[in-house]
């Protein structure tokens, strides 16, 4: 038999049409504009509000402590589902942080949770443990795919629920529960496994109040579903109450929850998060995990320990942060026209697009990199801002949003907090670039 490539690929990535498909999607065309706008004008900054990662670095100490322990003889080697340092640590603060009591010893900790190479890698590990072919998972939409596509890879159909302004972004309760007992009801298929939740939530913002979560566990117990909780803004969030299904009676039985380092301590390249749930379930989580990697270096592991031990000192200093410059941005936004209701957690604010600017309608807009398509309103919109070098991400999976981010670059990269002088520059000239423009919405 000959190697035809074509012949290669896997239905589940489109078999011999792999590869071929030439649409342009959302992020490579924001990428392309960027680059356009750059070269058109190469001394004016990009005031870039897309970027969906931290601009500073991570804790100076927790820097320190994993450069020590490249050095340490006990950190050379694979980490398996360990190491118990972290464990301890990540439980700590789970206690500390959210409320979230976990058992005291060695052995109940390491049940009870177990590390991720981040809460992606965590997210696609999921399926291959709950779903068969024919079962389901329900994704929320607008959101993180990926356990959606994994899903699909396994065989399970991808369900989806929107996340709508009037129910405060939040899946309604009705529509989730018709969601699944109509899936599990058909006699050809399997039933859903997995229902996906992400509070807070990207890119919407929002932040799930204990009753709704106290609804869903209800809800999974009452149908047999598991809650896949990314958690991976946790931490970041402006609320006083602290909400989580685990805190739900019950909540421990039927939840996996995934945390990360990447945002809480600006470790997005540390590649470091931890699962929590019932050690039942918990148990399938480390043995598709001991199959899939050697788990996380040891030292970066041990780096982050001081971040979770250093609670409060971190997360709520980032936090305070990207408070200060959500609000800035509330401010110039709403003296624009938008109509901007400040988050609940993230550092994301999802504002309704403009049905016209400067009195062209945002429907209808031909896509010139995908011909014969038309853009999406709050696309046509953001690729508006874009000829002015203002970078967005637009959403119109759910409604017409554009997502400003609080993590631009003030010219103050790589500092944990940054100061107001830097945010107000780039603020300024936000609120001067948009001034140019007549919003209709
Ligand atoms: C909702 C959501 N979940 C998960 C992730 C992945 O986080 P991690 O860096 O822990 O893999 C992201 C990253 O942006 C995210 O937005």
């Amino acid at each position: 038999m000959a190697l035809i490539p074509e012949e290669m690929f896997a239905d589940r990535i489109d078999g011999p049409e792999f590869g071929k498909d030439t649409a342009i999607y959302k992020f490579e065309k924001i990428k392309r504009a960027k680059a356009a706008f750059k070269e058109a004008h190469p001394d004016v900054e990009i005031l870039d509000f897309g970027v969906g990662s931290h601009d500073g670095l991570a804790p100076e100490s927790s820097r320190e402590s994993l450069k020590r322990h490249v050095d340490n003889p006990e950190c050379n080697d694979y980490a398996d589902n360990g190491i118990i340092e972290f464990q301890r640590a990540a439980a700590m603060y789970m206690k500390r942080a959210f409320g979230v009591p976990l058992p005291g010893n060695d052995s109940g900790i390491k049940n009870y949770l177990v590390h991720s190479i981040g809460s992606k890698d965590a997210l696609h590990l999921l399926p291959a443990c709950f779903v068969n072919p024919g079962d389901a998972s329900v994704m929320t939409v607008p959101g993180y795919g990926v356990m959606g596509t994994w899903t699909e890879y396994f065989g399970g159909k991808k369900l989806t629920v929107p996340l709508l302004e009037k129910n405060g972004f939040l899946p309604n309760l009705t529509v989730l529960r018709n969601t699944v007992e109509k899936f599990n009801e058909r006699e050809d298929t399997g039933r859903v496994k997995l229902v996906y939740l992400n509070y807070p939530n990207n890119p919407t913002g929002a932040d799930a109040p204990q009753e709704f979560y106290d609804d869903v566990v209800g809800m999974a117990h009452d149908l047999g579903f598991i809650i896949a909780h990314d958690a991976a803004y946790a931490g970041i969030n402006f609320q006083e109450e602290t909400t989580s299904p685990l805190l739900s009676d019950r909540g421990m039985d039927c939840t996996l929850a995934m945390y990360s380092m990447s945002k809480m301590g600006n470790e997005i390249p540390w590649r470091l998060g931890w699962v929590v749930g019932h050690p039942r379930f918990m148990a399938a989580y480390a043995h598709v995990k001991d199959n899939a990697n050697s788990g996380q270096s040891p030292f970066i592991q041990r780096g982050a320990c001081d971040t979770l031990n250093n609670f409060p000192h971190i997360t709520p200093q980032i936090t305070e942060k990207y408070h200060r410059r959500l609000l800035g941005m509330a401010d110039v936004l709403n003296d624009n026209g938008f109509d901007v209701k400040m988050p609940g957690g993230t550092f994301f604010m999802y504002v309704p697009a403009p049905v016209s600017i400067d009195g062209v309608s945002m429907e209808g807009v031909p896509d010139l990199a995908n011909p014969g398509k038309l853009l999406g309103p709050a696309e046509a919109a953001s690729q508006v801002l874009l000829r002015d070098g203002i970078s967005t991400v637009p959403w119109d999976d759910a409604g017409a949003y554009l997502r400003f981010s609080a993590t631009f670059d003030s010219g103050e990269r790589n500092k944990l907090i940054g100061c107001a002088e830097a945010d107000e520059r780039v603020l300024s000239e936000l609120y001067i670039r948009l001034g140019r423009h007549n919003f209709e919405f």
